[in-house]
């Protein structure tokens, strides 16, 4: 392989998926692999079977439908592994990927039990030995095995180099060094890669990978600081997504790449053309809506305020601009369909911005689309995207809106009625609030008999005009986890109703993907 160009690993669908809130149904993973490979992504990390049947039903669909390499993840365990290898089998290009900790605040706070050891040193050794294992194991079932080191960015460098020898001796293709906790700073990052490439005497067997989070803002820096050091993968999310603050931005990671050619000679494959539709995908998908002023794919990322600016631009847009829109996939020619537009045409717009969709899904959205047609005189891109969210890749919703009633002024008490269904069963009841989304969501708590916390309520306009959708996100909270709802409408009372029932939706799936899981097995565990 070329000696510059640099692997994308996205792990959208695994790490970006562990953002607060974000959960994607199995359909909708689908999706965004396609999306991925379209956009010509090198590895799609497509989730962590072991950790529920859903996890496992995602991996092993995307593997058998994408046709790129596919990861699954799994912990330093034999039952983890096999259950990576079972989901992957159906994929023509495969990879197992498997990580221990290696710094000592994840040895001492995961494998304090005394039979990993009695002191650091003995537990350390224990680690070096599980890694060597996996490795071996992993190889049983795949040629193509990556190893991280959870926490590297602490680690210790001379047992780092250890931990990374030993997993390259067992076999590893891919040695990843993650900064799990988004400590470092990119001089460091970029030393410790050096100096493992310098140490660890059989590196040049395995292709070095970083995977920097982004708690201090520095997930990029050190990404790129990890290959001007020797790294030839980066591990990252499309619009950055993922644990706490997220990880390391693949759309501004690939296009640093390919605006600053005149500095590095480092390239990717990516089709950069397909980043903004990735982007508007995830975030339609994931309900994690992408700040304006983000680089590459946010609202003002190419837009120019002031004045100067605006006049510099019209006389030559490079005064202002390092990259075009058209660059990442922005286009100026903007389709907008509405009421007269056909079945043929609407399939035409959604393949264009990325959708795959069978028969029976063009039948659901289209039917969405008439609706909203209706409603709304044009219908633009991201009101089609918010439809196939909304419509398309709904599973197995244990609730659903079936009739609601609101009244509200200023001088009156607002009030709800909301009819509920769930499978043969409805239920119905009314309530006063605050305000006709609490009347709504106070209805709905009667009606289920639950008290669920809102920890946070938003509602945007999708598009502009005075009939553009309203979509409300929505996050409650269930013990340690939160649930994002998302639910679009003209009217917002009736968007804040969908949104409230689609995260409890989806807390009903998670506790039920989960219920077996539990019974059996902690995942906090190290194995
Ligand atoms: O951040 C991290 O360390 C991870 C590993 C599992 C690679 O996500
Ligand atoms: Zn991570």
């Amino acid at each position: 392989m070329d000696s510059n160009r640099i692997i994308i690993f996205d792990t959208t669908l695994r790490d970006g998926e562990q953002s607060p809130g974000a959960s994607l149904n199995v359909s909708e993973k689908v999706e965004i692999a396609h999306q991925l490979a379209r956009m010509k992504v090198d590895v799609i990390e497509a989730g962590f079977p072991i950790s529920s049947p859903a996890q496992f039903e995602a991996v092993r669909r995307i593997a058998a439908e994408v046709d790129t390499t596919i990861a699954g993840l799994s912990r330093a365990n034999e039952k983890d592994i096999k259950a990576a290898a079972d989901a992957l089998h159906p994929a023509p290009k495969k990879r197992i990927h498997t990580f221990s900790s290696t710094s000592d605040f994840h040895i001492l706070g995961k494998f304090g039990h005394d039979r990993y050891g009695k002191s650091l040193s003995e537990k350390r050794n224990t680690i070096i030995k599980m890694s060597y294992d996996s490795v071996k194991y992993a190889k049983t079932f795949v040629d193509d095995v990556e190893f991280s080191a959870e926490d590297a960015g602490r680690t210790d460098l001379s047992y780092l180099a250890e931990v990374i020898e030993a997993a390259i001796e067992a076999g590893a293709t891919t040695v990843n060094i993650p900064d799990t906790t988004g400590y470092t700073f990119p001089s460091e990052f970029g030393k410790k890669i050096a100096e493992l490439k310098k140490r660890v005497k059989n590196i040049d067997k395995a292709v070095i990978s970083v995977h920097c989070h982004d708690d201090l803002g520095l997930a990029v820096a050190n990404s790129l600081a990890g290959i001007e050091n020797g790294a030839r993968q980066i591990e990252c999310t499309v619009n950055g997504i993922g644990e706490r603050a997220g990880n390391a931005s693949l759309e501004e990671i690939v296009m640093a790449l390919r605006v600053r050619k005149d500095l590095v000679e480092y390239y990717t494959d990516i089709l950069t053309t397909e980043i903004y539709n990735s982007s508007k995908m995830v975030s339609a998908f994931t309900g994690i809506v992408v700040q304006r002023n983000k680089a590459i794919v946010g609202d003002n990322a190419f837009s120019h305020e002031s004045g100067i600016h605006q006049d510099g631009v019209l006389k030559n847009r490079d005064t202002y601009e390092i990259m075009t829109p058209e660059s990442v996939g922005i286009s100026k020619n903007k389709i907008v369909l509405g009421r007269h537009s056909g079945r043929h045409g609407l399939k035409a717009r959604l393949e264009y911005l990325g959708y795959k969709l069978s028969e029976e899904e063009l039948d659901n959205v289209y039917e969405a689309f008439t609706e909203l047609a209706d409603k709304k005189k044009e219908v633009f891109d991201d009101d089609l995207r918010v439809l196939m969210g909304d419509e398309v890749h709904k599973t197995d919703e244990v609730f659903e809106l079936e009739y609601l009633q609101v009244q509200s002024g200023s001088s009156s008490i607002p009030n709800a009625v909301v009819k509920i269904k769930s499978g043969e069963e409805m239920y119905e009841e009314a309530a006063i609030g605050d305000g006709p989304v609490d009347a709504v969501f106070n209805a709905i708590d009667k009606a289920l008999n639950i008290n669920s916390e809102v920890e946070s309520y938003q509602v945007r306009s999708v598009t502009s005009g005075r009939e553009a959708l309203g979509e409300v996100l929505i996050r409650i909270r269930n013990g340690e986890k939160s649930f994002m709802g998302r639910g679009i409408s003209t009217d917002i009372i009736e968007a804040s109703a969908k949104s409230y029932l689609s995260a409890l939706n989806k807390k009903e799936r998670y506790l039920k993907e989960n219920k077996d899981l539990n019974e059996k097995e902690d995942l906090s565990q190290a194995i």
